[in-house]
């Protein structure tokens, strides 16, 4: 295929802040009192806020009312934002930085396709606002992975055709969604989880824009 653009998800992707993600979830499943796992987590990565919420109490066969709902997702989010509040340009994953600088000066868009609201506060902290041709995040979008939205907007505002968007995920539900919008995706993480991805890379670290064969 024609590489025209790429698109990133950012949570797990270019920074490890699938971790702090877990992290808060699991202070509030701590909280409620039963056991929430890194295997458990994997059902969280790309999906929204709320919905995480309910995925956890569904794992921990607790019903809250809509109230207290709405009341545990803003603690945890006010927990994670003191996380990510503290990231510095240091916390982008290795070898993202040399790889996006090839992607552009081949001439590649790039863009974010997040499912976060906070998306904006970490690219923000990293540094990497401007290096991005579009960013839509979680607050552009009204459904969540594995619906293709994220990615579809993100094509559309790039004026590029699907066929020609690569994406690169680490959820199980962003790899579906780019399958959805019609796009090829890299899986960044392990082969075990993302194996319905086209390629699977453990990082970026070393990667060449020849190594990305589709
Ligand atoms: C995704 C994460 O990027 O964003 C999910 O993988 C998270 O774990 C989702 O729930 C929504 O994030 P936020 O920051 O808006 O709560
Ligand atoms: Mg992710």
């Amino acid at each position: 295929m024609i590489i025209k653009a790429c698109l990133f998800d950012l949570d797990g992707v270019l920074v490890d802040t699938a971790h702090f993600h877990y992290l808060a979830w699991k202070h509030l499943a701590d909280k409620l009192g039963f056991q929430f796992t890194p295997v458990d987590n994997e059902r969280l990565k790309g999906v929204s806020r709320m919905d995480s919420l309910k995925i956890l109490l569904e794992i921990g066969n607790i019903t809250l009312t809509e109230q207290e709902k709405t009341r545990y997702a803003d603690e945890k989010n006010q927990l994670y934002l003191q996380y990510i509040q503290r990231m510095t340009p240091e916390d982008i994953l290795p070898g993202v930085l040399e790889f996006l600088d090839e992607l552009k000066s081949s001439g590649i868009l790039l863009g974010i396709g997040s499912a976060s609201k906070n998306a904006p506060t970490i690219l923000e902290r990293i540094g990497l606002t401007s290096l991005f041709d579009v960013i839509v995040d979680g607050s552009l979008i009204t459904h969540a992975k594995p619906h293709p939205e994220v990615f579809a907007l993100g094509a559309k505002l790039l004026h590029i055709n699907s066929g020609h968007c690569v994406v690169f995920e680490d959820a199980i539900a962003g790899v579906q969604a780019a399958h959805n919008a019609g796009m090829k995706c890299v899986g960044v993480g392990s082969l075990d989880i993302l194996k319905d991805a086209d390629l699977v890379i453990p990082g970026f670290k070393n990667l060449k824009l020849k190594d990305i064969i589709l």
